[in-house]
């Protein structure tokens, strides 16, 4: 399958090893680096191993986890290309996970004021979701992705055979985007979801699910390219999601992004069934689905406070309005939806009493 924004060419395909020597003639780079993470190269990088491009590439690796997509590695991966000797006709291919891409994008984005890259996502998350968009960066300050630019890789290519050996926490933590994306776009794509089976997967037919899950984003952000308007609708499910991110960061409770909008999505769910009438039925049938897959988080009393402050440094407010995207339907949604601190508590009591 083959999808082209307006960026770039993505290629969702089992036979990766092919399109990349094709891209590779194609683009008749200088020298070729992969970017790699211990795990990327462990467990990805084998999967290629039969193709002749991988004899002569360099590779760099960088260490795993969010606290290396930092200044440091990048100066890191800079320096391994110039003593190396990359040019200006260079490429790099990111090749791991969203924070391979998302570090790989922004080195490559600077070096020598831009080199071509590639994407090879690895995980879940980053082939739904780093995909399209175009974002690249770093953390910075304790900041996430304070420091990045916007700059499109000339390929993405994906294949979700690569997640034969991701854990399951990073599959689901993937798969609630997806899941957020079919909620906002149609009842057939979220009854197709609801139909998959995660635990067991189908890796020929989950490819054709992200390469939908990819189109459906690609809509809302071609559509408002700065998220003036419609483009919000992919925060459905973040505005609750962050802020439980933020409540379990740094504690023995932390948990993955998705999984954090995972829940974020039941309460909002909820309060799109008060305030924006989203059908009874389907709201007790989809919030039984994500309690089903992801469980519940363990949250009382004395969260809530912290947790309404979270959701009021939202980015998405305005003014002292809490904004959250809501929907009244699959596939219909309202957009900027004004919350009161009663209507926050309301779903955490709620949510809290869930079983
Ligand atoms: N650019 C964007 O639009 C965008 C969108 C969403 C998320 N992100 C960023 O992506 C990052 C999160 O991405 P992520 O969830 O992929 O995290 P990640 O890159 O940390 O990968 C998760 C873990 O899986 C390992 N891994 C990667 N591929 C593997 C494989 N095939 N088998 C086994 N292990 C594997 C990694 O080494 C890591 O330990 C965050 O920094 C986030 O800010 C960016
Ligand atoms: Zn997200």
């Amino acid at each position: 399958m083959q999808l082209s924004t307006e960026y770039s060419h993505i290629f969702i395909t089992s036979e990766i090893e092919k399109s990349l020597l094709k891209i590779i003639t194609d683009l008749n780079p200088g020298k070729i680096f992969f970017l790699v993470d211990e795990n990327s190269r462990q467990y990805c990088l084998p999967v290629l191993n039969n193709t002749d491009i991988i004899k002569d590439i360099e590779i760099i690796e960088i260490e795993s986890g969010e606290k290396n997509k930092s200044i440091n590695t990048v100066t890191f991966v800079w320096e391994q290309l110039s003593k190396r000797g990359a040019d200006r006709s260079s490429l790099l291919i990111n090749f791991g996970g969203g924070i391979v891409c998302d570090l790989g994008g922004f080195a490559a984005s600077t070096f020598k004021r831009g080199i071509s890259f590639i994407n090879i996502p690895t995980t879940l998350l980053s082939q739904v979701d780093a995909s399209v968009g175009g974002k690249t960066g770093i953390n910075f300050l304790e900041l996430k992705n304070e420091i990045g630019v916007f700059n499109h890789p000339r390929y993405i290519l994906i294949n979700s055979i690569f997640l034969k050996t991701l854990d399951n926490e990073n599959v689901l933590s993937g798969w609630a985007e997806m899941l957020k994306n079919s909620l906002i776009y149609s009842r057939a794509d979220w009854d197709n979801l609801k139909g998959y089976k995660i635990q067991n997967i189908n890796y020929k037919s989950l490819n054709e699910l992200i390469s939908r899950s990819i189109t459906i984003k690609n809509y809302f952000v071609e559509k408002d390219p700065t998220e003036k308007g419609i483009r919000k609708a992919l925060n459905f499910g973040h505005t609750f999601g962050h802020a439980f991110e933020s409540l379990f960061m740094n504690t023995t409770n932390e948990i993955l992004h998705g999984t954090a909008v995972a829940h974020g999505i039941v309460c909002e769910l909820y309060l799109s069934n008060k305030k924006c009438l989203f059908p009874d039925d389907e709201f007790n049938d989809s919030v039984n689905y994500f309690i089903n897959i992801y469980g519940k988080l363990k949250i009382d009393g004395s969260d809530f406070g912290k947790i309404y402050e979270l959701i009021t440094h939202d980015k998405k407010n305005e003014g002292k309005d809490i904004n959250i995207t809501l929907l009244r339907d699959f596939g219909d949604v309202e957009i900027n939806k004004k919350c009161t601190r009663n209507e926050i508590i309301e779903v955490l009591n709620w949510y809290r009493e869930l079983s």
